[in-house]
């Protein structure tokens, strides 16, 4: 077996890391799920979940990998104790990634056909604009076609390995990711709508927060940050030598945070200029801002600014998803990485046809929201409780102390991954099953 793959500096991988968690959680899912939520209220406490819950388990999640240089599967057979199989979690964790990505694939080529859309220009009444959507969506060759395209390309660049192929491609994604949404923050800056929307994303109204808020808020902290299925596990499996796990972990979700922030204050304002309301839900950015694009000064060129950026942060995150299930094959299965690819992409291109053919559906469901209800619902929160209770329950304090330091920082954080998540997540699973 030839050495496992390892990045190449820590610079690289804290820029793959960001490029996994930065992705359709932050700037399609985050601003409508805000918006639903009424605002600036449901982000006090998406940033509380981030706090108590998404960094301690970063920080597990990166140290099981690092220190068991392993596949989620074999990471958690590494710190077995007692009679329980901890290499489930591991498996849920692959199965669940290749759920996400089946659908993930699916809307990153919706983003890859509004981006061809908008080199042209979006033109026509609202209606029209707004029926693109729809008739994309109910063309299953056009899904299956884009589909396709995705999955090929993030097979292509897993092919390339770790260094040249993950690490290579974030390094230039993510900095053009940022320079594109500092572009375009300076724009909204200047719109009307701005005033209103630093209200609405900064004064907090509690009477729109409900319990279902609360489940919400932690599905998309953990979403967002690709907690809960071994990613960070897998990408902390290709860290060696002297990292600072703690730092590592706060610095992937401030920026996380802050770009699902800075996303929030593009969408807004233009929502706000055009006297509409922040709520529309999924098709906030693939129905309400195409129509905007159409209408304002500048439309043209902020759409294909705003679309590639989207598909900078979908296939950073996508080939995340795919790297989890390929590592799991090649250490469990001792396969090639091109064979590993080959047999997982083609899987999980298959799984995907469920959710791209939009009118198959399970009891009038669409597959695409089943798997997503099923994935960050479920399965996330219960594979962040399982991760939680073997980093804090199962491996001892001094060896953890050993390689992530002692500093109070880092103390505390321990600490809430022992005691406070677990039963944050504890509590929000058992609701989300119906029993409490
Ligand atoms: N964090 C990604 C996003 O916000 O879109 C989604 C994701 C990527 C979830 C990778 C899980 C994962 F392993």
């Amino acid at each position: 077996m030839s050495a496992r793959d390892a990045w190449k500096s820590k610079l690289g991988f804290i820029l793959a890391a960001v490029g996994s968690a930065v992705g359709l959680g932050n700037i399609w899912k985050f601003p409508y799920i805000v918006g639903k939520n009424g605002g600036s209220a449901f982000i006090f406490i998406y940033l509380a979940c981030i706090i108590l819950a998404g960094i301690p388990i970063l920080i597990a999640e990166i140290y099981i990998g690092k220190k068991s240089q392993l596949n989620p599967v074999g990471a958690f057979r590494f710190f077995q104790k007692g009679k329980f199989p901890f290499s489930i979690i591991g498996y849920i964790g692959v199965f669940c990634g290749i759920i996400i990505l089946s659908y993930y694939s699916v809307i990153t080529g919706w983003i890859c056909h509004y981006l061809m859309l908008s080199f042209r220009g979006f033109s026509g009444t609202e209606t029209e604009i707004k029926e693109i959507f729809t008739t994309m969506n109910a063309t299953p060759w056009i899904n299956i076609a884009w589909h396709t395209f995705v999955m090929g390309t993030i097979m292509l660049i897993l092919v390339k390995g770790v260094r040249q192929g993950i690490e290579a491609v974030s390094k230039i994604l993510m900095p053009m990711l940022g320079l594109l949404l500092f572009v375009l923050v300076c724009y909204s800056l200047t719109l009307d709508g701005m005033k209103e929307a630093w209200h609405f994303l900064t004064y907090p109204d509690f009477s729109k927060i409900s319990g279902g808020s609360i489940l919400e808020a932690l599905g998309t902290s953990f979403f967002t940050l690709s907690l809960g299925m071994g990613a960070m596990i897998t990408y902390g499996s290709y860290l060696k030598g002297d990292v600072s796990i703690t730092k590592s972990a706060v610095q992937i979700a401030s920026i996380d945070t802050l770009i699902a922030f800075l996303a929030g204050i593009v969408i807004f304002p233009i929502v706000f200029s055009n006297n509409l309301e922040p709520s529309a839900g999924p098709g906030l950015i693939f129905q309400t801002l195409p129509v905007l694009f159409a209408k304002m000064p500048g439309g043209h060129i902020v759409s294909v600014i705003f679309f590639s950026l989207v598909l900078f942060a979908a296939i950073t995150s996508a080939i995340s998803l795919l790297e989890v299930a390929v590592s799991f094959i090649i250490d469990e299965f001792k396969c090639s990485r091109i064979k590993a690819i080959l047999i997982m992409g083609t899987v999980i291109w298959l799984l995907g046809i469920l959710s791209a053919v939009s009118s198959w559906n399970v009891a009038g469901t669409p597959f695409l929201d089943l798997f997503d209800k099923i994935a960050s619902c479920y399965m996330l929160p219960l594979g962040g409780l399982c991760t939680a209770l073997v980093f804090g329950w199962a491996i001892t304090t001094e060896s953890k102390y050993k390689e992530i330091g002692t500093s109070a920082v880092t103390k505390t954080l321990l600490f809430a991954a022992k005691y406070v998540s677990p039963i944050l997540l504890l509590v929000v699973f058992l609701k989300e099953i119906g029993l409490f």
